[in-house]
């Protein structure tokens, strides 16, 4: 069973300027739709065919297919949790666990902003559950995913250039103010209200 390229639940237009229309031509139906066809490709007409996106990532990075599998997951995850008009703040009890962890809101961001800032070269940085099941912030390299180190993912920043090289240049931290600007904390709430 082939994976498809996932619709962006939005317009290619809804987060600009935030993240631009030609950013979203590039990365979501260049880069992303490219990792899915090398995934379909690596593993077409083998027993991994049958196995959901998910299952293919938990089989660890020491497989052929894992950098394409985890990459079309991750970006799956990523762009899912935008929205134009959304929660710009965690609200109920992921507020409240965020603000028992970090502080408050403010120190959260702070503290995930240095963690994306300081990850060198292409990654991940991710608000996940950890194995205690406490709220931790966490980087991956390149296609790494946190599944495979026993967290849940609840949310997560792609710092990999392609994703804001267009709008940003360099400016990995101008690109942190923007995708603060267009993360919609509501997705976030359902994925840490399924892991609880
Ligand atoms: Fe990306």
């Amino acid at each position: 069973m082939a994976h498809s390229v996932q619709q962006l639940p939005y317009d290619l237009t809804a987060l600009e300027p935030h993240i631009s229309r030609e950013t979203l031509e590039f990365h979501h139906g260049k880069h992303y739709a490219g990792y899915v066809a090398k995934l379909n490709a690596a593993i077409e007409g083998k027993d991994e065919d049958k196995l959901s996106l998910l299952d293919l990532v938990k089989k660890g990075p020491s497989t052929a297919y894992f950098n394409n599998a985890a990459q079309t997951w991750n970006h799956e995850f990523y762009f899912n949790a935008f929205s134009a008009k959304g929660a710009r703040e965690p609200s109920g009890d992921l507020a409240k666990a965020i603000s028992a962890k970090f502080g408050d809101f403010a120190k959260f961001r702070e503290a995930f902003n240095a963690q994306a800032t300081g990850l060198f070269g292409s990654g991940w940085t991710w608000l996940v559950l950890d194995g205690k099941g406490e709220l931790a912030i966490v980087n991956t390299g390149n296609a790494g995913n946190p599944v495979n180190d026993g967290m849940t993912p609840l949310m997560t920043c792609d710092v990999w250039e392609h994703a804001y090289y267009i709008d940003y240049r360099n400016l990995r931290p101008d690109y942190l103010k923007g995708f603060w600007e267009v993360l919609d904390w509501n997705v976030v709430g359902q994925h840490y209200a399924a892991a609880k």
